[in-house]
């Protein structure tokens, strides 16, 4: 029986999700479903508070991982920050109660809209990326009339042995400035009027699964820090990137805690104990506080594979796919069937619209399914694809259950377009 992640638990047989029954809620709300714990957010959460105690430290929780209202609402009364990478993800930070203050601006190809939103509610950083970007950033502020408070994100140049589209701080990924850049580029930030110096950001990719990257990249990080300190340029902050890996397979994945704590003790090894952090995590917050609720359309045996063909797709769940990813599986409602292995496949018009491989399970047609680990980088990056509209999203917090986002339907989709000849 495979390992379920925290506040996911069965009952009478039946997969709940704190004390709520997931067989319920798709029977509720249909499939494809996304339900998310509260209980697990905020746990995740108040890991990287407690961790960084006394320290004076900011979360801001990366919105592209789930950007759900609810789900920012809740780490917003939590006193989570917000690292936002478009007008777009700025307008739901701002619609949940967070102020500029509460937010960082990263994003390699921010665009002079973006800027100008940002700029508007004077957010706390920019994370620049560019010399281009530098300097149209100044253009916009003084057009303003405002100051842009800035970090250079610099780019170590490490390896974080993650899937290659998620490794963003080696030399050749179009992320940062160069490592031998970023003293120079600080100089010329600092004659800059409409821009203001105030920390340093890295962020070496996503789903790293060990620290030493990290580690590497931080000592890497401090050794900048100290050249344009010696350049005459004051630096505030340090903004450390993203969190950890999550575990999906029953990988090894450090503790929070002690990914925290080899960081601390590092900057304090290295004399930088003193400086304000950063954080921007995402896929840690909300990764394994979600799942996704889909149905069996059909059993499907062929004489080369057993498919059970669902009613998610690659439009819903990209991640495997697109990465090759691993997503647990388990019946909503366990049964004494023998199990037999299938590819869980979706509707989708490709044979990449896939979800799983060679899976053992005991499934019939109108079954539901959960697809675990699906809180981060799923419904965000879900798409109309086939003219799919895009599912529910529920929020449980104990014995209660709220619809948070309703399922899209057809003619909102079609409301945009104009059929002209
Ligand atoms: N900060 C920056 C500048 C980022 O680009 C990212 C993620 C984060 C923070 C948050 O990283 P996390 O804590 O979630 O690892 N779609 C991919 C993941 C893309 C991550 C992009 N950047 C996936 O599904 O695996």
């Amino acid at each position: 029986m495979q390992s379920l992640p925290p506040h996911f638990s069965r009952r009478n047989n039946v997969l709940h999700l704190e004390d709520v029954s997931l067989q319920a809620i798709a029977a509720e709300h249909g499939t494809p479903t996304y339900v998310y714990s509260a209980t697990a957010i905020s746990e995740a959460y108040q890991a990287y508070t407690s961790a960084l105690k006394g320290r004076q430290a900011r979360i801001h929780y990366a919105i592209k991982a789930n950007s759900n209202l609810s789900v920012l609402k809740l780490l917003h009364s939590l006193g989570a920050g917000f690292d936002i990478l478009s007008a777009g993800e700025l307008a739901c930070a701002l619609a949940v109660g967070a102020t500029g203050q509460d937010i960082i601006m990263s994003g390699v190809g921010k665009s002079v809209a973006d800027m100008r939103a940002a700029l508007a509610v004077d957010v706390s950083c920019f994370n620049v990326e560019s010399i281009p970007e530098l300097d149209r950033l100044n253009e916009v502020a003084l057009a303003m009339g405002k100051v842009a408070r800035i970090s250079v994100r610099v780019n170590p140049d490490v390896d974080p042995k993650t899937h290659p589209y998620i490794s963003t701080g080696l030399k050749e990924n179009k992320f940062g400035v160069a490592k031998e850049a970023a003293v120079e580029l600080y100089r010329h930030a600092a004659t800059l009027k409409g821009i203001a110096v105030a920390g340093i950001d890295c962020h070496i990719g996503s789903q790293i699964t060990t620290i030493s990257p990290y580690i590497d990249a931080l000592d890497r990080v401090l050794d900048l820090v100290e050249a344009i300190e010696a350049a005459g340029v004051p630096i505030h902050h340090l903004d450390l990137g993203g969190g950890i890996g999550i575990n999906y397979e029953g990988e090894d994945v450090p503790a929070l805690g002690e990914f925290i704590a080899a960081m601390l003790a590092k900057i304090d090894a290295r004399g930088h104990g003193h400086r304000a952090l950063a954080f921007e995590p995402g896929r840690s917050i909300v990764g394994n506080a979600g799942v996704l609720l889909t149905s069996v359309e059909y059993m499907k045996p062929t004489p080369y594979k057993h498919y059970a063909i669902v009613d998610a797709g690659m439009n819903d769940l990209m991640r495997p796919t697109l990465y090759q990813a691993f997503h647990g599986m388990t019946e909503v409602v366990a049964n004494t069937a023998a199990p037999q292995l299938v590819d869980v496949v979706g509707p989708v018009c490709e044979s990449g619209c896939w979800l799983g491989r060679d899976r053992s399970l005991s499934l019939k047609q109108g079954d539901a399914l959960a697809i675990l680990s699906a809180g981060a980088y799923a419904m965000s990056m879900a798409s109309n694809y086939n003219i799919r509209t895009r599912g529910a999203e529920v929020l449980v917090t104990d014995d209660v259950a709220k619809l948070v986002r309703s399922r899209e339907n057809v003619a909102t989709l079609l409301a945009s377009q104009l059929a002209c000849l």
